[in-house]
């Protein structure tokens, strides 16, 4: 029997390949709500759920699932720091999407800094209204100048290459750095001091949670762009703003905002948004948003829909799951970690008690 997928905070852009791929292999249930423990019974007679970035994947959430009878949960998205891994050990295995376009989001990170310098948003606007002054829209060469990266995994890689295209100085923090690289590792404080324009690329963690807080931005050039594509709570936003009011930086190109769970994605553009950092940030000349749109492009969607579908084709025939993750293997948190080698199974999740589960209300 063709097995269904509980899809959440599912949009139209979503659907353009996971369409194409499925094959009629399952049958997709597209829900527009986010899931959180209120929605987790809409997965109920679905055996996976399929989850992106803004999901609350408590432990509420996965409790709901489980008793619902999830086994799997498909995270079409390469970060997972929204899911709680502990409360799905043993009972939920958890995939995702490790790499679906590095390129995508790294140049999302450039176009956010070349917008910014150049002010492109500012002169858009301008000779909409056939404004055609140049006021106001000075930037700077970014060649010869300093770009500091903070995370040197496959999206930092890219986004280094990119700026050595320009002609930038490259240097970067990450606590594993590879080894043999084209480009210089300095300490975090280092980093701060020396570039020009700080890029995020690291995942968030207890460690890098509020990487960039008063302290950071203190030590920052007063001319330096703070880039984020990675995820919003890596910077402590109210800090970010004063910064910005104290003109103590130049400004920050942003894809990912602390807050934006109830936020991005949907359209708001007839409500009073009842975010004041958000509004206020907004609000300013030198700060971009973007809505969490780094990973969007064709090659990126048709990847996540291809990944994911495979994720859950080896869940099904029972094979080694090479995307799991879970909480011994996330981070290292637990003493001894995980015991998957390397392809297996994190766990065997115990099988639904069909006799629980009202059979009935499956398929409707
Ligand atoms: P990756 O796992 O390849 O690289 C992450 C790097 O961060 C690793 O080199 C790791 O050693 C480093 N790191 C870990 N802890 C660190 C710390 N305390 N300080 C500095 N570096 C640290 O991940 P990838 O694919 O490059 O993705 C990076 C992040 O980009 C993801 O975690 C995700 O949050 C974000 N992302 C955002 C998207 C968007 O649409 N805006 C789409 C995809 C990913």
């Amino acid at each position: 029997m063709k097995k269904t997928i509980a899809f959440f905070d599912a949009k139209p852009y979503d659907k353009i390949w996971f369409d194409q791929l499925v094959n009629d292999r399952y049958d997709i249930r597209y829900l527009e709500s986010k899931c959180n423990s209120d929605t987790a019974a809409l997965a109920k007679g679905c055996e996976a759920v399929c989850a992106f970035v803004n999901d609350d994947l408590s432990a509420a959430t996965i409790e709901r699932l489980y008793e619902n009878g999830v086994r799997v949960l498909a995270m079409r998205s390469a970060g997972y720091s929204n899911v709680d891994f502990k409360a799905a050990y043993g009972k939920i295995n958890v995939v995702r999407v490790p790499a679906y376009s590095p390129y995508a989001v790294a140049e999302h990170a450039m176009a956010l800094l070349l917008t910014l310098n150049r002010k492109v948003h500012k002169a858009y606007n301008r000779t909409r209204d056939f404004n055609f002054s140049l006021s106001g829209l000075i930037g700077t060469d970014l060649h010869g100048k300093t770009a500091g990266v903070i995370g040197t995994g496959k999206i930092g890689q890219v986004f280094i290459n990119i700026c050595k295209g320009f002609g930038m100085r490259v240097l970067a923090y990450d606590p594993y750095p590879i080894p043999d690289a084209s480009f210089e590792y300095v300490d975090l404080p280092t980093l701060l001091r020396e570039s020009d324009v700080i890029s995020l690329h690291c995942p968030l963690t207890e460690q890098t949670h509020h990487i960039l807080d008063v302290n950071a931005f203190r030590q920052m050039k007063k001319e330096a762009f703070i880039i984020n594509t990675s995820r919003g709570a890596l910077i402590d936003s109210a800090a970010l703003l004063a910064a910005l009011n104290l003109k103590r930086i130049g400004g920050a190109g942003l894809d990912v905002y602390e807050e934006e769970a109830d936020i991005f994605f949907e359209d708001y553009s007839g409500e009073i948004i009842q975010d004041d950092v958000l509004s206020l940030l907004t609000s300013r000349p030198n700060v971009i948003i973007t809505s969490h749109q780094a990973f969007l492009t064709d090659e990126a969607l048709r990847n996540i829909a291809d990944v994911t579908l495979k994720n859950l084709d080896a869940y099904f025939a029972g094979e080694d799951l090479e995307n799991e993750i879970c909480y011994h293997c996330d981070s290292g948190k637990v003493a001894g970690g995980c015991r998957k080698t390397r392809k297996e199974r994190c766990f065997q999740a115990p099988p639904i008690d069909l006799r629980s589960t009202d059979t009935d209300s499956f398929r409707n």
